[in-house]
């Protein structure tokens, strides 16, 4: 846009000079003089033309539109020349007086407000004064006048409207950059959900490995020790078949994590589930079991069966690894507006405020805590109360939503 009014004023200011120079000719100003002065007036307006365009901005005489300069700039200096080298055309000719407009036009933008005015009235005073030097009639000035006023005014709107074009221009950069900024912050969030994701997904299927698979695993070599220790065929017999169901299971579990499915004990439901896994420890090291359910246990939601399953899951195998028990009871029940589950043996017992923060997996110390983390997302919590050879317990506890109340895991 600036660049557009620029080439305005070059036209214009060209325009002129010809006209001036045209009529020059005609009314018989000397030829030499005449193109003299008028060459120094061109080259004198294209050096500034040419360094403006190329200076910062590249506004040919307009870098500074916008608003008036304060003090006279370099602009203002040459601008300066120009109106001197226009009285000499002025001198060789009146009829280079058009030019005059011109120098209005440029006056507003080159020059500081009261400069530039004054300026504007000695050209004014050329304008009326050169062509009659004898007596002036008032529609000699008041022209003249009227022109510069027009020019002035011209110059002010000029100026306004770049400065409302340049505000326009940084807004829509401003809103443009503010764009880019928000669709980063789109993608970085984005990035940020889908890691938060993965993270969530790997801490799942860790969970489960630990609860599921490994706790079968460790059954199984416990169940393989003993066959290697025995001598009793028959005892040999019985564990090997023991293996054989743990391994069978563990199977049906491996499919059913990679699947991401419900675990595979909680088809009959979370009761029924807990009895065999009791059982089952009965079963292979000889620890009495027994499963209490106390209140309304039989619909809970899935999220909090399973979440109920792996902790009694990995309870469970740490009385077989740790425990030395002579009995286990693992009690289910409605307390208030949540389920408890608590899983308490005889066994040796250890000091809770031994457990770390932060475990060796390779070594264990992994089951208490992925099982506090398991209910916590839940809304729930675990508390182990034990004391080396006072047995242990292990107590989880879930939140629920009674039907249409806020919180908890909601029954289903
Ligand atoms: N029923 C229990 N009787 C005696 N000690 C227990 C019992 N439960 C847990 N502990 C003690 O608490 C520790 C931490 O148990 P946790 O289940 O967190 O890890 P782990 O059984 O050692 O290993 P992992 O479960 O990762 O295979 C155990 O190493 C054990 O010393
Ligand atoms: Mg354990």
């Amino acid at each position: 846009m600036i660049r557009r009014l620029a080439l305005v004023q070059h036209v214009l200011f060209g325009a002129l000079v010809v006209i001036g120079v045209w009529r020059a000719l005609a009314t018989g100003a000397h030829p030499a003089a005449l193109s003299g002065a008028t060459a120094l007036l061109l080259l004198w307006y294209a050096v500034g033309a040419h360094r403006a365009a190329s200076g910062p901005g590249g506004a040919p005489h307009l870098s500074s539109v916008g608003t008036a300069p304060r003090r006279v700039g370099p602009g203002g200096w040459w601008f300066l020349g120009l109106v001197v080298c226009w009285l000499l055309t002025v001198a060789v000719s009146p009829e280079l007086i058009w030019v005059a407009f011109s120098l209005w036009l440029l006056a507003a933008h080159l020059l500081p407000l009261r400069l530039g005015v004054a300026v504007s009235v000695l050209v004014l005073a050329v304008v009326v004064l050169r062509p009659w030097p004898g007596g002036l009639t008032v529609a000699e000035v008041v022209g003249p006048a009227v022109g510069m006023v027009f020019a002035l005014a011209l110059s002010r709107g000029q100026q306004l409207l770049v400065r409302d074009g340049l505000e326009r221009e940084r807004l829509v950069a401003s809103l443009v950059a503010a764009q880019e900024e928000s669709e980063l912050l789109h993608a970085e969030l984005a990035e940020a959900q889908r890691s938060a994701g993965v993270l969530a997904e790997r801490t799942r299927l860790s969970r489960d490995i630990h609860d599921s698979l490994a706790q079968g695993f460790s059954s199984i070599l416990l169940l393989a020790r003993a066959g290697v220790a025995t001598q009793d065929a028959e005892a040999g017999r019985r564990l090997l078949t023991q293996i054989e169901t743990s391994a069978a299971d563990g199977l049906e579990e491996a499919r059913r994590v990679v699947g991401a499915l419900a675990p595979a004990p909680l088809e009959s439901g979370l009761v029924e589930a807990l009895r065999r896994l009791v059982a089952r420890v009965q079963e292979e090291t000889g620890v009495a079991g027994e499963v209490r359910v106390e209140g309304d246990v039989a619909a809970l939601p899935p999220v909090v069966e399973v979440a109920l399953l792996r902790v009694a899951q990995s309870a469970l195998a740490n009385v077989r690894q740790h425990a030395r028990a002579g009995q286990v009871v693992v009690t289910v029940a409605e307390v208030e507006d949540s389920v408890r589950l608590d899983v308490v043996d005889d066994g040796l017992g250890f000091d809770p405020a031994t457990l770390t923060e932060a475990p060796d997996v390779a070594r264990g110390g992994y089951g208490l805590r992925a099982s506090r983390q398991r209910l916590r997302e839940l809304g729930g919590g675990l508390d182990i109360e034990s004391e080396p050879g006072g047995g242990t317990a292990v107590s989880a506890s879930v939140p629920l939503a009674r039907p249409g109340g806020a919180g908890g895991a909601g029954r289903s």
